[in-house]
């Protein structure tokens, strides 16, 4: 644990190429990468702390009879609001059904109809059958579980647990490695890892807030590491609040995943009225956004709300919906029988490092992909089941690349830009941890305004004083850089609502970019203009 005593910093491993992260993306682009010698980097033991294996949903692709990768990107374009990059959603809408195929290679047991044709599953804002399940609710758990028995029998990776990455280094603005502390970030002792490539795949900010269903190893620290080495950022004022969590006072939040409302479930106050027919001619399965207004509305007036599934699903709940079934039991509902108590959480960042066709970020020597990463194909609201497809598609595009770079470039391991005295967090760092996930839930949550978001950043600014721990540091980063994006996005778009901005303003259509003051390196776009914050 943290003592006090100022860290030291040993020079141990040197890689050719350093994933950090281990849910699906990074352990994705460590298998395309084989025979290649990867060294995965995990803030948890490996398998955990990854949001990946706890998707409910599945993962989409049209490989159903009379969809095409168009209609997927139709479908893509209107939930992302008018500012997704079509040619990037495009590649990923196309790439989708090779990479169904890889999983399906790796061994994961999608669910198959008598013929042994894929089954397809319709979601919410989807025109098709378009998605591919593993035994209802367990897709993400399912895929992991083949994926961590694949990289077990793949000699060319290594997997370094409960490693917490504090800040990347650099020579000359090139990366060349990262500065990780053992026992999930407590121990006393850093080490320096050197690779020629680094590649982000961190996850989410998810716990950066109050209410999350993510891990708490999804903290926003990639954003961090990538905004301190100088990257662009893209569109981090856009946050997805899923509307139906499971309120029963767990940390993170059980999921009640979007199929139960595409299976008939309807979302009821505590006197009984369907509050959704009076918002949304699609009442339960209106977009995501508009739903957790709907019931962040209901819970601030007291009225609350609750998922009633007793009509539509009943007595099928525990075999069709194992894994929400399970967390209603353990918190003393009966959801065959009992209405579901629910809250919005945040549940997935469309914004985040800024990266190219290739997973390339704007910093040499950086690649990023996953929930971290901006590629721009979900806008400013990410398309139900798209997340998992976003992960190994881009996974796939980054390996490629790394794949093709000179194979004799020699490793740099030199470092020039480390700030000094950072510690392990300690016990004092709880209480800020607290303060900021209270913060990003009053002011930066689902509904926001000027004098919220100002608040904001103002409070996170003097916490950053107040902190010597570098993860806390990274998290106060994020959560500010954030709250200073949604403050300046004048207009309400996809999952940013801003209560005095509520309407879409045409002249704000397009992506938002970002970079830390005094450490922009090079604008993704020559013509799109990056913030300093
Ligand atoms: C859900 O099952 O409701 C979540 C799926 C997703 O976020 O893509």
């Amino acid at each position: 644990m943290a003592d006090g005593s100022s860290s030291t910093l040993t020079t141990t491993q040197q890689d050719t190429t350093l994933i950090i992260g281990g849910g699906l993306a990074g352990i994705f682009t460590a298998l395309k990468l084989a025979p290649h010698p990867v060294t995965i980097l995990t803030a948890a033991p490996f398998g955990e702390g990854a949001s990946s294996a706890w998707a409910q949903g599945g993962m989409a692709a049209a490989v159903g009879e009379g969809d095409t990768p168009e209609k997927h990107l139709a479908d893509t374009l209107v939930a992302g609001a008018g500012i997704v990059d079509e040619t990037i959603a495009h590649m990923m809408t196309r790439d989708a059904s090779a990479r169904i195929e890889d999983l399906l290679s790796y061994g994961v047991p999608f669910d198959r109809d008598l013929e042994g044709k894929l089954l397809t599953g319709r979601e919410a804002a989807h025109s098709e059958r378009r998605i591919v399940h593993v035994n209802g609710d367990t897709a993400g758990k399912a895929i992991m579980a083949a994926m961590i028995e694949t990289v077990r029998k793949t000699p060319s990776i290594r997997v370094i647990e409960n490693f917490v990455a504090e800040q990347l280094t650099q020579v000359d603005g090139r990366v060349t490695g990262v500065i990780a502390r053992g026992g999930h970030g407590t121990a006393a002792n850093t080490v320096h890892f050197s690779a020629r490539s680094v590649v982000l795949a961190t996850g989410g900010i998810g716990h950066l807030y109050q209410v999350t269903t993510n891990p708490p190893e999804a903290n926003g620290n990639g954003v961090a590491l990538a905004a301190r080495a100088g990257a662009v950022l893209a569109d981090l004022e856009f946050v997805q609040f899923h509307p139906t969590a499971v309120d029963i006072g767990r940390d993170p939040a059980p999921l009640a995943t979007e199929a139960l409302r595409g299976e008939g479930a309807i979302l009821i106050n505590s006197a009984g009225e369907r509050f959704m027919l009076a918002i949304h001619p699609d009442a339960e399965l209106a977009p995501r956004d508009i739903v957790a207004r709907a019931i962040h509305a209901e819970l601030a007036a007291g009225r609350g709300a609750f998922l009633d599934c007793r009509e539509t699903i009943g007595a099928r709940f525990a075999e069709r919906f194992p894994t929400v079934y399970a967390s209603c039991i353990a918190g003393g509902i009966d959801p065959a029988t009992m209405p579901i108590p629910m809250a919005p959480a945040e549940h997935y960042h469309m914004g985040g490092v800024f990266t190219d066709a290739n997973g390339r970020t704007t910093v040499p020597g950086l690649w990023a992909c996953g929930e971290v990463a901006s590629t721009g194909v979900h806008g400013a609201n990410r398309l139900a089941s798209n997340s998992l497809l976003e992960a190994v598609v881009f996974a796939t595009r980054v390996a490629e690349d790394i794949a093709r770079l000179d194979p004799n470039e020699p490793i740099l391991i030199g470092q020039d830009n480390v700030a000094g005295g950072l510690m392990p967090a300690g016990p004092q760092d709880a209480e800020i941890i607290a303060a900021i996930r209270k913060i990003m839930a009053d002011d930066v949550g689902v509904v926001r305004d000027a004098e919220g978001l100002t608040r904001a950043v103002d409070q996170l600014t003097q916490l950053e004083r107040k902190t010597r721990s570098a993860m806390v540091l990274n998290m106060l980063i994020v959560a500010r850089l954030i709250a200073t994006a949604a403050l300046n996005r004048t207009e309400s778009r996809g999952g940013h609502y801003r209560r005095d901005f509520p309407e879409a303003d045409s002249v704000q259509a397009h992506r938002s970019f970002m970079a830390l003051a005094g450490n922009l390196q090079r604008q993704p776009q020559a013509e799109k203009k990056v913030a300093l914050a």
